[in-house]
């Protein structure tokens, strides 16, 4: 199955595009998120500097695409990608993407719902392959990722799994309805 609709969805959930106003809501988000969702998301501890990373989130330019969930005004999930800068000039840049929800909002299809929309803004963007790194305790974001039919992009390389995910071919596989479309966000 290549898309899935979420068990549990997302009605009221907003989806739109970060902004550098946004920074307080992203900050708070990072700060919000106990310490096993930090280490699932940073490999380690949360960064110290969360205002810098929040600020870095909100960023708009060629390199970096953050979206927000929101609901009731409150941001309960970022999707973000990032493009290495020596990426900016390739035909078909590579981007590395990663995802956080508020704890209290896990498992209702928020996650699904922003990787979906964070892959519609990276085709409509020209984007050609994402990337990605989880580890292998990770057993949720796995399941995001196979249940969107990507198993076959996932190398293990010890205790970490390597996604690396080539869009065109992924929407060759998804169909017509997957080919690159106008995002409005
Ligand atoms: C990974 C993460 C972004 C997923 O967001 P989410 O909103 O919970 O994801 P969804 O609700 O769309 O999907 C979760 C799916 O995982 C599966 N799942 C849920 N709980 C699970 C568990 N305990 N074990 C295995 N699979 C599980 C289910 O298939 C579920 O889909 P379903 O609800 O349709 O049955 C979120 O859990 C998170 O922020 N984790 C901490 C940070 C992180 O790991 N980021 C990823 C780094 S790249």
């Amino acid at each position: 199955m290549k898309a899935r609709m979420p068990r549990a969805v997302t009605t009221g959930v907003v989806v739109r595009s970060l902004r550098p106003t946004d920074r307080d809501d992203v900050q708070s988000l990072h700060e919000r998120m106990d310490q096993h969702d930090a280490y699932l998301r940073f490999f380690g501890a949360r960064p110290t500097h969360l205002g810098d990373l929040a600020a870095s989130l909100c960023r708009q330019d060629p390199g970096h695409c953050a979206l927000g969930a929101y609901i009731g005004g409150v941001l309960v999930g970022v999707a973000n990608y990032v493009s290495p800068v020596h990426q900016l000039d390739n035909d078909s840049p590579l981007v590395e993407f990663a995802l956080v929800v508020d704890h209290n909002y896990q498992s209702h299809g928020i996650g699904t719902m922003l990787l979906t929309r964070l892959v519609d803004a990276a085709r409509a963007h020209g984007i050609g392959r994402m990337t990605a790194e989880v580890l292998a305790q990770n057993t949720v974001m796995l399941e995001v990722i196979r249940e969107r039919g990507w198993a076959h992009a996932l190398r293990r390389d010890g205790t970490t799994l390597h996604l690396d995910l080539d869009l065109d071919e992924d929407a060759q596989a998804d169909g017509p309805s997957a080919l690159p479309r106008p995002v409005v966000m």
